[in-house]
């Protein structure tokens, strides 16, 4: 299933052959930094696609795929109050796994393209993203992506004993509807042919 396009990827939903791939970056402190590597094994990994191939629980994760078909990275949303909340606020997160694929814009472009799609298919008012305090280049694309920092998460999570700080950013529908960032020829998007 292919859940947007951007000017040079599609966002798709996992397939098996993505698994190892993803599995190496999630597992690497170098990678994730600043995050924390996930804490299951490779077999629980397959056994989590198994099920539903990452599209029926709460987080549902797809893969960055450049036209070249090689794979970049992941991106995923949840429903912040499942279900419990009309509308439902959305989060978004993305890892670029691929070193050699940072720094191009390739997350600005996956973002944008998941907020944008977001708001058209739901209803959602609100789409968030959290991101900690030490990672300029993610509040670097949230912020092209018209978000707005909110405030500051203190010890939210901890990474290598220490507790570290995340920042709070949102969309709002409204926003969307007159962000220069997301018109018809936005470069994030992918102009027909
Ligand atoms: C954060 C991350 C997603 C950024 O991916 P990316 O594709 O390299 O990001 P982009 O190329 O779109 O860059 C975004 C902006 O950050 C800037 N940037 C990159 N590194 C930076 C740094 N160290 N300091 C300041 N700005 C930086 C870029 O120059 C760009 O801004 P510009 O377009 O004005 O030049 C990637 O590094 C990653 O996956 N990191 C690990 C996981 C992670 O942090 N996920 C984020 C949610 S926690």
């Amino acid at each position: 299933m292919i859940f947007c396009r951007t000017r040079r990827t599609v966002v798709r939903s996992f397939e098996e052959k993505d698994l190892e791939t993803v599995y190496e970056w999630i597992r690497s402190p170098q990678i994730l930094a600043p995050g924390a590597p996930a804490r299951y094994s490779m077999e629980q990994y397959r056994e989590m696609f198994a099920r539903d191939g990452f599209q029926k629980g709460v987080r549902k994760r797809y893969v960055i795929e450049l036209e070249t078909g090689a794979i970049v990275g992941e991106v995923s949303h949840f429903d912040f109050f499942q279900g419990a909340a009309v509308p439902a606020v959305y989060e978004i997160g993305i890892l670029i796994g691929e070193m050699s694929a940072r720094g191009k814009g390739i997350a600005t472009e996956v973002q944008c393209a998941l907020v944008d799609t977001l708001f058209t298919a739901t209803d959602a008012n609100r789409i968030q993203a959290f991101t900690h305090v030490e990672n300029p280049a993610e509040q670097r694309a949230l912020e092209k992506c018209d978000m707005t920092r909110e405030g500051r998460l203190r010890q939210m999570v901890r990474v290598d004993d220490t507790f570290r700080d995340w920042f709070a950013y949102s969309i709002l529908r409204r926003e969307w509807e007159k962000s220069p960032a997301y018109l018809p020829t936005a470069p994030w998007r992918k102009q027909a042919e």
